[in-house]
């Protein structure tokens, strides 16, 4: 079997995996469906944070996705050592998180295959590399989340097509 037919696996990484990394899961998994580019990739979301662990994504994001044609279907689940070793990327939404699974492979460095790194490093709309956290904010966040993904998603896409 070639290399380039085993499938890419991504993990998106937020705090609470409620709102912006089931909605980066989504927004990606929507991309390569539309591309049917489904069989290439393996996509998940975790959060740093274990709060909301076994819950449905956030009723705000839901329907601001449901809203752009997209369903979220994770189950929020806490980030583990295993991830590092599991994907490829690690896409991480703000400094916060990026900190803590850069703490969490530490010292494994040389072993992991992971790549961490901010999902908006991709993003082509952002001078920042920081996606808000909606949480406490009103629908605008969540509408502005989903701009940011859309935006990063896109170009990631391209720029792992184009890898092939
Ligand atoms: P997320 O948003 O990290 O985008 O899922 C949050 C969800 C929950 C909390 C914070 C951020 N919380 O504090 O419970």
């Amino acid at each position: 079997m070639s290399f380039t037919k085993l499938k890419k696996r991504i993990l998106f990484v937020c705090l609470g995996n409620i709102c912006r990394s089931p909605a980066a899961e989504g927004v990606f998994l929507s991309l390569i469906k539309r591309k049917r580019l489904e069989d290439r990739f393996f996509v998940d979301s975790a959060g740093t944070g274990a709060w909301h662990v076994g819950n449905d994504a956030d009723e705000r994001m839901l329907s601001a996705a449901k809203k752009r044609g997209i369903i979220l279907q994770s189950k929020a689940r806490q980030v583990k050592i295993e991830d590092l070793y599991d994907f490829d990327l690690i896409l991480t939404m703000d400094n916060e998180n990026l900190a803590a699974m850069n703490l969490l492979a530490k010292d494994k460095i040389s072993n992991i295959k992971a790549e961490i790194k901010p999902i908006l490093s991709y993003s082509k709309i952002s001078n920042s590399l920081e996606v808000p956290d909606p949480y406490y904010g009103g629908a605008n966040g969540f509408e502005n989340v989903l701009d940011l993904l859309e935006d990063s998603c896109e170009a990631l896409l391209e720029e792992l097509s184009l890898m092939e």
